[in-house]
């Protein structure tokens, strides 16, 4: 194993009712709160009475920015903060999914500063403060509610970049698995994606640690065995608890400790999707996956083997690949470009350039112009 530090600053409130004790936490704060919600899917579901009934208890003067997009863009993320910035805001409250959440990571930092949320994420830009974060998560997925990443676009250059900073977990996140039962099957689908694809960008990081394979093997097997209950039977509250809690520890370093890297090719090809098709993040996963893996097998078919005999029981790397692939497909996310209208005839050289561009590619296996070309065949 490689050495590490053990760091998690996150204070996570799980199960039914937590969100009874938000006004509390906010008040911790400051009474000036910016709340940051997306496109209004917490006003159907009730959520936003329940988190203004929190805050009006706590007595907080709430200044409100909504409208953040799934595949965030760095302009609501400049306009929240001018907001946050010029009503004084003393902590952020972020109500949602992953968008809604890293957009408020990157405005807790953008607040302080005269200058573009940008300029941190495309120059590695430290933070010398950030406004305090608390989050309620809504959709069970990313894991951004127990880690520091923020995952931003930015239409105008074509990028998806990731982001992190010590700065930038939340302080305290509410995670009530009832938000979640709204969530609409598609991205319920898209979150039990992506929380198996942050297992396995572990899995194929750099580095051996025993113990970090078996907690990505239990967490997918968990997300296996209740993901597809879960799709035939989306009101089911113990099953959404499974799944939310499965991914927080997806994604709150749990599966990488002990390594030397994460892998990350996959979402780095992924966001490439995204930028340029506006793929939902999950979606975009369960269409590339399968292709790295079959482009991967002649390296490192140990590795492959190894997974799909811990986690489907079979042998060979292709019966593993074929068995993820078709767990994907059985729960309704995309396993090739042409199951969302994208036509690797007609957009193939564009993603290819946008690939380029980006330099997408792992932090372990990195990827040259032959593997784009690869990939695209393999994801058209
Ligand atoms: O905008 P609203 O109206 O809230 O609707 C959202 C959105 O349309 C809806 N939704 C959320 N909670 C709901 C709900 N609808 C009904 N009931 C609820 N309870 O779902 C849609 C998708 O929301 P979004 O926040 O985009 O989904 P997700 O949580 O999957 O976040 C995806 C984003 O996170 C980034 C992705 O790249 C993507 O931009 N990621 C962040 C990571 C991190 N910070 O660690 C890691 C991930 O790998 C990922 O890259
Ligand atoms: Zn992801």
């Amino acid at each position: 194993m490689e050495p590490f530090v053990m760091y998690n600053p996150v204070k996570l409130h799980f199960g039914r009712g937590v969100a009874d004790k938000l006004g509390k936490s906010v008040s911790k704060y400051g009474k000036r709160v910016l709340l940051v919600y997306g496109g209004g899917s917490i006003k159907r579901n009730g959520v936003y009475d329940q988190v203004m009934a929190q805050l009006k208890e706590a007595g907080a003067e709430v200044f409100e920015y909504s409208g953040i997009k799934p595949n965030p863009v760095i302009e609501d993320v400049d306009a929240a903060a001018a907001l946050g910035r010029e009503k004084k805001a003393d902590v952020i409250l972020a109500v949602g999914g992953g968008s809604v959440i890293d957009s408020a990571k990157i405005i807790s930092i953008t607040i302080p500063v005269g200058h573009s949320g940008w300029e941190f994420m495309k120059n590695r830009q430290k933070p010398k403060s950030a406004v305090p974060l608390i989050a309620v998560l809504t959709l069970a997925a990313t894991g951004t509610e127990m880690n520091r990443f923020a995952v931003v676009q930015n239409n105008a250059t074509k990028e998806k970049l990731g982001y992190g900073d010590p700065l930038t977990y939340p302080k305290e996140s509410f995670l009530d698995p009832a938000y979640t039962i709204s969530v609409p099957k598609d991205y319920t689908a898209y979150g039990i994606t992506d929380l198996i694809a942050h297992c396995l960008e572990a899995y194929f990081g750099e580095g051996e640690a025993t113990l970090s394979d078996r907690f990505v093997y239990a967490i997918i097997k968990e997300a296996m065995e209740h993901g597809p209950a879960l799709m035939n039977d989306p009101e089911n509250y113990a099953l959404r608890e499974k799944i939310m809690y499965a991914a927080t520890n997806a994604l709150n370093n749990l599966t990488s400790y002990g390594r030397k890297s994460g892998e990350w090719g996959v979402h780095s090809v992924g966001h490439v999707l995204s930028v340029l098709y506006d793929v939902p993040h999950g979606a975009s996963l369960s269409i590339v996956y399968p292709a790295w893996l079959k482009l991967h097998t002649p390296k490192i078919p140990r590795r492959i083997e190894t997974l799909g005999l811990n986690l489907f029981g079979v042998s060979a790397a292709g019966q593993a690949i074929h068995a993820l692939e078709s767990f994907f497909t059985s729960i309704g996310s995309p396993v090739r470009l042409a199951d969302t209208g994208i036509d690797t005839a007609k957009h193939g050289e564009e993603i290819f350039a946008t690939l380029v561009s980006n330099k997408a590619g792992g932090n372990y296996h990195k990827l040259n112009e032959a593997d784009y070309r690869g990939l695209i065949r393999l994801m058209g």
